[in-house]
């Protein structure tokens, strides 16, 4: 089969949700079993009793390591870096792209989001799909644009497989690099969008309840808030979204004046 056509069909299955390459072959694993048994009990008693060897892997503690990591990046580009060749996140290796961030870094206003889906994926950038355009229009009506006021994140760089809500070790191990990037860029107010982001940012979960109501995080101001693919599907919430987006508008002129 031609390559190019090869590729696209496999990255058609991708898209469909495969997630494991199997054989062409139909394998009975019940005879592969059997088979095994039976060749165990053939062998010679001296092969019988060699114990195995353990497998030596080194115990890497994730979060450490990402700790060090992210501590020593000294800019914003040195940690997109750092971050990108961190290793012990298996997201990673399911992903198509490493997605760090958007709009202007430096900017008053952060907004850490959960985690990049299929668009996000495939573009290398957070929030450009159906739930990144509600966003836009959100940010808009309050005047503010990521191509002048507004920078974004997510908790995870990585897109977990077929949308799956993030794992706490994997939020644990990214975790250093979201507060070392709210260091280096410096923003005057956060936004927690959804759960796991309230999560990650303030331990605490039950957005509907905590939205709208200011906390604190790493010396910041953070406003959780409903996630905007949560909005698409209940529109009846965007009426306390609209109050928190008027909340956030009015926090950000009180830090200016
Ligand atoms: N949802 C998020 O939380 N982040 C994205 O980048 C896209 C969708």
């Amino acid at each position: 089969m031609d390559w190019h056509i090869a590729r696209a069909a496999l990255d058609w299955q991708v898209e469909l949700g495969a997630t494991e390459a199997i054989g062409d072959v139909p394998v009975n694993r019940y005879e592969v079993e059997a088979e095994a048994r039976a060749a165990k009990a053939a062998a010679p008693a001296a092969m019988k009793s060699v114990p195995p060897i353990p497998a030596q892997e080194p115990e890497i503690d994730a979060v450490a390591e990402a700790t060090r990591l992210a501590a020593t990046a000294p800019s914003l580009e040195a940690l997109a870096d750092a971050q990108a060749s961190f290793d012990h996140c298996d997201l990673k290796k399911g992903a198509r792209n490493f997605v760090f961030a958007d709009g202007v870094a430096g900017a008053p206003l952060m907004i850490v989001g959960e985690a990049p889906g299929r668009d996000e994926d495939r573009e290398g950038k957070p929030f450009v799909g159906r739930a990144g355009q509600l966003l836009d229009r959100m940010l808009a009506a309050i005047d503010m644009t990521r191509a002048q006021n507004v920078y974004i994140t997510n908790v995870l760089p990585w897109r977990p497989p077929q949308n799956r809500d993030p794992k706490p070790d994997e939020m644990a191990m990214m975790l250093p690099f979201v507060k070392r990037h709210i260091e280096l860029a410096q923003p005057k107010v956060l936004i927690a969008m959804g759960n796991h982001s309230c999560q990650a940012l303030l331990q605490k979960r039950g957005i509907t309840r905590l939205r709208g109501q200011w906390h604190e995080a790493l010396g910041l101001p953070v406003i959780p808030m409903l996630h905007p693919a949560y909005l698409l599907r209940q529109p009846h919430a965007k009426r306390g979204a609209w109050e928190d987006l008027l909340s956030l508008k009015s926090k950000l002129r009180d830090l200016d004046g």
